[in-house]
């Protein structure tokens, strides 16, 4: 019987669009659910133990949204972070948001700013939102930094390795904890949409047709205890 721990769980949170439809709502309907729903899931993960939290809430991509669905996606952080500050101070949790954030309007970047700036000294769970993220760019900024370093003299072509790389990650901060052991995606849909490619390599993956706005703690506790039971071998032979 394997008994995994689970330290870093990450989740593409999908399927708000489709949740609203079949409501007869708008989808911005959806992405409400969705962002209340990320209330109940960070404190059922906080239950079970799990030291980070990666959610995939705005990838680099979905700009290409209508306008009006962007705006709203880009207001979130404004109203989750209004309505959920004193839940996650009371719970010890600090908030990171990785992504090229100084792509965000203002108002957005703000909040996101104030709500690390709040959080910072909280030492239990860490809820890092991706939030305008794309893992291609995330690898080529990475490259970029690392190869400055070695035009300026600093680094040695030799002195790059994969604890290299994972450091320049936007991750890199999270430091043993940044590779997720297991990653969820909801809604039916199994692929990465450009999210983590670099430290997921060795990550077991979970899907599940919930749609991301009803999808509950009792069906997190069911893939967490589903995730114990496999065997992890990192690419090594049995014992
Ligand atoms: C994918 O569903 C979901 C998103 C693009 C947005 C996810 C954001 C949240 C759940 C809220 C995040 C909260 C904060 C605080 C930032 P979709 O719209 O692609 O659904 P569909 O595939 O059914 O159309």
């Amino acid at each position: 019987m394997e008994n995994n721990s689970l330290k870093h769980l990450a989740i593409i949170m999908d399927g708000n669009g489709r949740y609203a439809k079949n409501m007869g709502k708008p989808r911005f309907v959806g992405h409400q659910l969705g962002m209340e729903n990320v209330e109940n899931i960070t404190l059922a993960c906080d239950e079970l133990g799990i030291k980070v939290l990666t959610l995939y809430a705005f990838s680099t991509e979905n700009w290409a949204r209508p306008k009006e669905e962007v705006a709203f996606l880009m207001n979130l952080p404004v109203k989750f972070f209004n309505k959920f500050m004193p839940t996650l101070m009371k719970n010890n949790v600090r908030v990171k948001i990785m992504g090229f954030l100084d792509q965000l309007p203002e108002k957005t970047y703000q909040v996101v700013q104030d709500a690390m700036e709040q959080t910072r000294n909280n030492t239990g769970l860490v809820l890092n939102f991706a939030f305008n993220y794309g893992s291609r760019k995330e690898i080529v900024a990475a490259t970029q930094a690392i190869a400055q370093k070695v035009a300026d003299h600093e680094l040695q072509v030799s002195d790059i390795d994969e604890e290299l790389l994972s450091r320049n990650m936007l991750t890199g901060d999270l430091g043993d904890l940044s590779d997720p052991d297991l990653l969820i995606r909801t809604s039916g849909e199994e692929r990465l949409s450009n999210f983590l490619l670099w430290q997921l390599a060795y990550t077991e993956f979970a899907f599940t047709d919930k749609l991301w706005p009803e999808f509950t703690k009792e069906d997190l506790t069911k893939i967490v205890q589903d995730f114990q039971k496999r065997h992890r071998r990192f690419g090594g032979l049995d014992k």
